[in-house]
């Protein structure tokens, strides 16, 4: 069945709302004991992961492994701007309804990724933001989300990745946001956010934040200002996502200085979730045991930092398997690496997720496994 028949058939479905229970997979098999879901939920914790849902109706493996380890599942594209309002007012949340039935019926938290985000204004949005009026174009967008997925999804990045460094003393990004509404975008989209969905959890989320190098220790200060700012002022903003695109080229995860990091973020009252786990790796031409055991000993390295500090709700990868991940050999790897294609079983991508193409579980699911999760 084409990825266009099953799109359709998910669309259809869901403006019927009507899916199967086999499509739901109310049927499927509840958590198994030794799932992440299980280990993770027994100790106060979430796991999830970024999902598509037409790829979670196409994909009979990757539904089961979505059912058996997952708690809460983050929407890769259905509820950003241009995925939703592609043309100015006509909304389509046909996807995200799709996925949010699929939560639903199946007892799963939705994360809710993400309103603003500079990469993904809608064309027709971007010049439009600036002229008089503006800001009615995004309480438009926001009204039309907050009010329809209010009541399914409890924590919202509201904004995303609005650190830039090199440009700003604040270190804000020189985003279209900024440029029509100033610096007070971030506040006015929390209030806004607030007003329209009183219950939820606000987050910023935002990555670069990971390693010992000068622009992310920049990043790491920068970030941590804007949230001195924000709950200063008393703007309601409840929580952070740190996305946490771990990196194999980017030298030692600093574990002294990431505690302490995570530790000046709860010590402002906020709560912390991992929002988009995976390694970037690129030595493509190792043995695949080699490359699976470099991605797990750094989401260890990792997790055992951030699993350490009691602000920490959740981790959510981003995908569950190689299959999906956006994470791709770049043309950059294949001129570093001419041989990136020898390892027949991922052709020519990132092995920085928990499963492997075929689902089977790596090193790096058993590294998520085992962190040691009472320290909390
Ligand atoms: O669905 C359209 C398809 O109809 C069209 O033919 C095709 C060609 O343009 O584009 C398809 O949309 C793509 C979409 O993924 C669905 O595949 C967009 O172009 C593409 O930009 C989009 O990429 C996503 C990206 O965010 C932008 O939304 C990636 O899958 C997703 O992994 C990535 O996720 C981001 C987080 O939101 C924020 N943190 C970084 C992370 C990785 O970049």
């Amino acid at each position: 069945m084409s990825y266009k028949t099953i799109r359709r058939q998910v669309i259809s479905s869901a403006i019927a709302s009507t899916i199967s229970s086999a499509w739901l997979g109310i049927d499927s098999a509840h958590a198994a004991e030794d799932s992440l879901s299980a280990k993770f939920s027994r100790n106060k914790l979430y796991f999830g992961s970024a999902v598509r849902i037409e790829q979670v109706m196409a994909e009979q493996d990757l539904r089961a492994v979505v059912l058996r380890e997952c708690d809460c599942l983050t929407p890769e594209v259905a509820l950003k701007w241009d995925a939703v309002e592609a043309s100015p007012g006509a909304f389509d949340f046909r996807s995200m309804d799709g996925l949010t039935n699929f939560a639903l019926a199946n007892k799963k938290q939705l994360h809710g990724h993400t309103l603003l985000w500079h990469k993904s204004i809608p064309h027709w949005a971007a010049s439009s933001l600036v002229e008089k009026g503006g800001w009615t174009l995004v309480q438009r967008y926001f009204q039309a989300v907050l009010s329809r997925y209010g009541h399914a999804i409890a924590q919202w990045d509201v904004v995303n990745e609005p650190i830039e460094t090199g440009h700003r003393m604040d270190g804000l990004r020189n985003s279209p946001f900024l440029q029509a509404f100033g610096v007070d975008y971030i506040a006015r989209a929390l209030w806004e956010a607030r007003q329209l969905a009183p219950q939820a959890k606000l987050m910023i989320n935002e990555f670069g934040l990971e390693y010992d190098l000068r622009v992310e220790h920049d990043r790491r200060y920068l970030f941590l200002k804007l949230l001195e700012r924000l709950k200063h002022a008393g703007v309601p903003l409840d929580g952070v996502g740190l996305q946490a695109h771990l990196d194999l080229s980017k030298g030692v995860l600093p574990a002294d200085v990431l505690g302490r990091f995570l530790k000046d973020i709860a010590d402002l009252g906020l709560f912390i979730v991992i929002s988009e786990l995976d390694v970037k790796e690129y030595e493509y031409v190792l043995p695949v045991v080699q490359r699976d055991a470099r991605v797990a000993d750094e989401t260890r390295r990792y997790l055992d930092v951030a699993l350490g500090q009691p602000a920490v709700r959740g981790v959510t990868t981003w995908g569950l398997s190689d299959r999906h991940s956006w994470l791709r050999v770049t043309k950059d790897d294949f001129a570093r690496y001419p041989d990136a294609w020898k390892d027949g079983s991922s052709p020519g991508v990132n092995r920085g997720l928990p499963f492997d193409y075929s689902f089977k579980p790596k090193p790096m699911y058993r590294a998520i496994a085992e962190a040691d999760l009472r320290r909390r």
